[in-house]
């Protein structure tokens, strides 16, 4: 029969996956008991400490006096590079491949444990000589090559905290961001690859820091032949520093509640949320997801295709893999380039077992067509995996039968940017999988879905996620912001931890997740705040107000319609349009253009000057509209309904 006749069949049936034998007799979780152990809290998370190297002992699990401020394996002191380098190479694997890496281009490189390790040493001595102590911040814009690795490992080793930011962001994304955590060092590249096309890092870096007086010094890695202005007693290449660096550095002895990154993410402001991570729980945490959700063993080629711009890059890609000695890989390019079968044109090559991605490529891929996997021998893998936003259980089915041949289990992994690492996931082999829904929470984790006093909801009823335990993973605060720290997190209910996610819990006891519940978008996988949006848009000269909402879209999961009202009530064209997408786009990245924009005279608004989103949604999404009393002028919305009509049809 073929796979798509297939798709179609288990669809009607909502197929259920139990794990499969040969899988389960070889895997690392096969039964409950380590469900059984985090029945005793300190016991459990005392065990899972035991995956790392201490340099002291802690003398305290977590501290739970203050919350919601939480300390884990208090007095504890270790060195997260030390734990993902030193200790491979002293158990015998510095031989062993860490990275494998592809460029867009097509050139390749692949470092051993020791190559890595030496690279880190050497850079971390440069960063010292540049005057960069424990404590200080370090941003990193880079493509996705293993310098950006090489980087974060340097900074953790001198016990400087490293603030990575998407390549994809744009110059004014890229200040604000280091002005936030007053960040001394930037490092960048001349340039990378994007489709083709060479992102102009460095360029975009210097606008960027020409505002950013705490910058001192800027290191530029060489990625090609890329023209640029170099500043003297400012900027110095990467390769002339690591010529001139000493060959070793010790580690430097951190205390686990000391900081490890810094990862902004948008919140429902214009401002993004500097997310903190500390050294001890945060790589705890990652190790054992790591282990317990991807199974990995030693032989296993893992891959994360995610960029390090993103905590699933940070956590997935670095820490966890890393922390435990095994090989990834890692693409520096676009899924489509030179060909739509790049993806699986790699994971042929380098014999790829166990694949991490977002559902919006699994989409992407699906409208390519089967033609591209089917070219290439997908027969290593032994494990998929996806992250970032709502699977529906057609992608899903898809990804199992056409990329697993259904043979691999799949694990939707649900969490944050500020949960450090997995929450809610399959374990591989001991979890029945549904397709759509991330399962049940980990080991450890108390998820629950509660009403707006606290209490739980009825089996099947929507309600919003909570966590109720600390977790090591977990966010330490917002840098330099204790009190959003509290209110955005930590206000909904008392001492219960609030994701921002709609959830639902099933008959088996399965979540499913809703989306978010507050004004975060989710597009791609990646969270835009609607506030960010609009106030790009009102930084235009032409633009007097804006309001933005998400929208479905086939691919990306949601996408961004914007509603803009032009100074001097005019309406825009075509021109216009193109003109306020790149204006956002420079603004604040490309992932954040609108979708659609459409323009009106006014925007429906509540008598007290509020405007009403919901009615906006009805209308991007053709919807009949709610309730339109409350307005001050309901002709305003009945003109925008008929304008979008008018566009889409
Ligand atoms: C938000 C977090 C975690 C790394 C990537 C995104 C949504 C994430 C899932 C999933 C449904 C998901 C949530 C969450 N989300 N994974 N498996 N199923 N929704 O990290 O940028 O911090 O975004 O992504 O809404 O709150 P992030």
């Amino acid at each position: 029969m073929n796979v798509n006749k297939t798709i179609e069949i288990l669809l009607q049936e909502s197929h259920r996956f139990p794990p499969n034998r040969s899988f389960q007799e070889r895997a690392y979780v096969k039964d409950n008991s380590l469900f059984e152990l985090a029945n005793d809290f300190e016991t459990f998370w005392n065990e899972q400490s035991k995956f790392l190297d201490w340099i002291e002992p802690f003398h305290t699990i977590c501290d739970r006096s203050n919350p919601p401020f939480y300390s884990w394996f208090v007095g504890g002191k270790l060195n997260a590079s030390f734990n993902c380098l030193d200790r491979h190479i002293f158990s015998g694997h510095g031989n062993k491949a860490a990275i494998i890496w592809e460029g867009e281009p097509g050139d390749r490189r692949t470092l051993t444990y020791r190559e890595l390790w030496r690279s880190v040493n050497k850079f971390a001595n440069a960063l010292k000589k540049l005057g960069v102590s424990k404590g200080d911040r370090v941003a990193i814009y880079l493509p996705l090559i293993p310098e950006a690795v090489i980087s974060m490992l340097a900074c953790a080793r001198i016990g400087a905290i490293h603030s990575v930011v998407f390549g994809g962001f744009s110059p004014e994304s890229l200040r604000d961001r280091i002005n936030d955590a007053q960040a001394k060092v930037l490092i960048t590249a001349d340039g990378g690859w994007r489709r083709g096309e060479v992102l102009p890092l460095k360029h975009d870096a210097d606008v960027a820091i020409s505002q950013c007086p705490s910058i001192k010094h800027v290191v530029i890695v060489k990625r090609g032949d890329f023209l640029l202005r170099v500043k003297e007693g400012r900027d110095h290449w990467y390769h002339r520093l690591m010529q001139e660096a000493p060959a070793h550095c010790d580690p430097e002895a951190m205390f686990s509640n000391d900081p490890l990154f810094t990862l902004y993410t948008s919140g429902s402001t214009g401002k993004p949320k500097g997310i903190l991570h500390h050294t001890g729980g945060y790589l705890v945490w990652v190790n054992r997801t790591t282990q317990w959700v991807f199974d990995i063993r030693p032989e296993d080629v893992f891959w994360c295709t995610a960029d390090v711009g993103w905590i699933t890059g940070h956590s997935y890609l670095v820490y966890g893999p890393l922390s435990l000695g095994a090989t990834i890989v890692m693409y520096e390019g676009a899924p489509d380039y030179p060909e739509k079968d790049r993806f699986w044109e790699i994971i042929e090559r380098h014999g790829v077992t166990i694949f991490y991605t977002a559902p919006t490529a699994i989409r992407a891929f699906m409208k390519w067509g089967n033609e591209h996997p089917e070219k290439h021998d997908l027969s290593t893998l032994r494990l998929l995996g996806t992250v970032g936003e709502p699977i529906n259980p057609a992608a899903w089915l898809w990804y199992h039968q056409t990329i697993g041949r259904g043979k691999c289990p799949i694990v939707d992994t649900w969490w944050q940017t500020e949960t450090g690492g997995i929450l809610i996931s399959p374990l591989p082999g001991l979890t029945t999988t549904v397709p759509g829904s991330a399962t049940k929470p980990l080991p450890g984790i108390d998820a629950a879905v509660l009403d707006e006093q606290g209490n739980e909801v009825p089996i099947n009823q929507g309600g919003y996620l909570a966590i109720r335990k600390p977790w090591p993973g977990m966010l330490a605060g917002i840098w330099g912001d204790e009190e959003r720290y509290k209110q955005v997190y930590w206000s909904k209910w008392e001492n219960v931890y609030f994701p921002g996610d709609g959830a639902r819990i099933d008959e088996d006891g399965n979540f499913w997740l809703l989306g978010r519940v507050d004004d975060v978008m989710n597009v791609a996988g990646h969270r835009i705040s609607t506030m960010e949006v609009e106030s790009a848009l009102v930084s235009h000269p032409d633009v007097s107000e804006a309001a933005v909402v998400g929208i479905e879209h086939d691919i990306k999961g949601e996408a961004i319609a914007a509603f803009v009202t032009l100074k001097g009530g005019k309406l825009g064209d075509v021109e216009m349009v193109s003109k306020l997408k790149e204006h956002v786009a420079n603004t604040i990245g490309a992932i954040a253009k609108p979708e659609k924009i459409l323009f009106s005279v006014d925007l429906p608004k509540t008598r007290s000057g509020k405007i009403m989103r919901r009615l906006l949604r009805d209308i991007a999404l053709g919807r009949v509209l709610g309730d339109t009393t409350t307005l001050a002028d309901p002709s305003v919305v009945e003109f925008l309904k008929k304008k979008y009509e008018e566009q889409e049809s």
